[in-house]
């Protein structure tokens, strides 16, 4: 047992709650925050997070937001201004046509995610989840008392999933299929077809689709998709958006949910009974997002193109790093497995602490994402920051 089971245990505290365990990206996160009060010089690949600051028309919003004393409760899913925005940047960018009554705006991407598991997992149902997945979706569907059903995606296939490889797993107890595309951490990008393919299956066998399409404006293939744009098949699927990454808006906290209508109104059921409304200056700040000018949104993918080339090419430069070439979000996935019994590393984990305590690095293991041969490289910096990030990295490696 580790010590915070063994006090959590004593207080007997929940089931679900030690069901789940913190985070791991958050862990790395504070980790590298220490070492840095000490005064260290971290580089910081560990970041879920755009480097950009928020575009100055969002931030002007809030202001004014706030001077006009625009500060009071909301609707608890969001201003009618702020659900007809988010269906209409949803509508324009991929021929959907959801409706005001068909959305929910949430406190972050994560928050409606968590809220539409709770919604739609039972104890025992079975969730269909693609490995490396993003962290919390594992810990989110323990919580609501789903078991995961892991579906490993071949590295070879440059962690690339069909829909032929999902149906192989689905049976009669399957509740929800959750996709994730443009993926994190692998940076997979699933086919339009592929997604397609996922959602009429469930359809015909009445399985739910969570798609998380939270870098779903991040995609490099050329082809943005959104499940949303299958207007066909909107009656088992949930889409879940933000403006975190896409608009380098993280700390506002906002995200939402497009979905049948009697979904939204239990994930507003659930919301007016914990969080309420999203902070409405920042509802005012996220209209701004949506409905103003987006060629902030194609500067930050073209750049984020760029970094991935070099950060790309660097890792694959370092002796015994292979790395796919990822198609979308800002995250390399290196598979480090070479270095495994080289002066005692045995895992990601022992390589990453290494890598963050010794040559200060900070990158997220692989373990948390369900791979243990990988570490999670952001490369939402600087270009002058990943090379001596690189840099340290491959001194560290080679010294092993
Ligand atoms: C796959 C995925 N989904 C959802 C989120 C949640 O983002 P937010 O809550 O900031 O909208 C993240 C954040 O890292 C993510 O990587």
């Amino acid at each position: 047992m580790t010590p915070v089971t063994e006090v959590m245990t004593a207080l007997k505290l929940t089931d679900r709650i030690n069901r789940i365990e913190p985070s791991a990206t958050m862990a790395v996160v504070a980790e590298a925050d220490k070492l840095r009060q000490q005064g260290i010089d971290v580089v910081d690949f560990g970041a879920g997070e755009p480097h950009f600051a928020t575009p100055q028309h969002i931030k002007d919003a809030a202001i004014a937001a706030i001077q006009s004393n625009f500060t009071k409760y909301t609707a608890v899913g969001g201003t009618t201004d702020l659900r007809d925005a988010i269906a209409m940047r949803h509508g324009q960018d991929f021929d959907s046509n959801y409706r005001r009554e068909e959305v929910v705006a949430s406190v972050g991407g994560k928050h409606a995610l968590f809220n539409a598991i709770q919604v739609l997992v039972d104890h025992g149902d079975e969730v269909i989840l693609t490995v490396p997945y993003w962290v919390s979706f594992k810990d989110i569907v323990r919580y609501a008392g789903g078991n995961c059903v892991l579906l490993e995606a071949d590295e070879n296939q440059s962690f690339r999933v069909t829909a032929e490889m999902i149906e192989r797993l689905v049976t009669p107890r399957t509740k929800l299929i959750i996709l994730n595309s443009p993926s994190n951490p692998s940076g997979a990008v699933m086919s339009p077809e592929d997604m397609e393919a996922v959602v009429r299956l469930a359809h015909e066998r009445g399985i739910w689709v969570i798609s998380d399409e939270c870098y779903v404006y991040l995609n490099y293939t050329g082809r943005l998709f959104s499940v949303g744009g299958l207007r066909d098949f909107r009656e088992r699927t949930v889409i879940v958006g933000s403006l975190s990454k896409t608009y380098a808006m993280t700390g506002w906290r906002l995200g939402y949910a497009l979905a049948p209508a009697s979904v939204v109104s239990a994930l507003q059921k659930l919301q007016s009974q914990s969080t309420s409304n999203p902070t409405s200056i920042v509802q005012k700040a996220a209209v701004a997002a949506l409905t103003g000018p987006q060629q902030c949104v194609a500067d930050m993918r073209a750049e984020y193109i760029r970094l991935r080339d070099h950060v790309v090419n660097g890792l694959r430069s370092i002796p015994g790093l292979r790395c796919t070439r990822p198609e979308g979000a800002f995250y390399a996935y290196p598979n480090i497995s070479a270095y495994f019994g080289k002066d005692g590393i045995k895992s990601a984990s022992d390589l990453a602490g290494r890598l963050l305590r010794e040559a200060h690095v900070a990158t997220v293991p692989g373990e948390g994402f369900g791979t243990p041969d990988h570490i999670r490289v952001s490369y939402a910096t600087s270009v002058k920051e990943l090379d001596r990030g690189l840099e340290r990295m491959r001194k560290f490696l080679a010294s092993l």
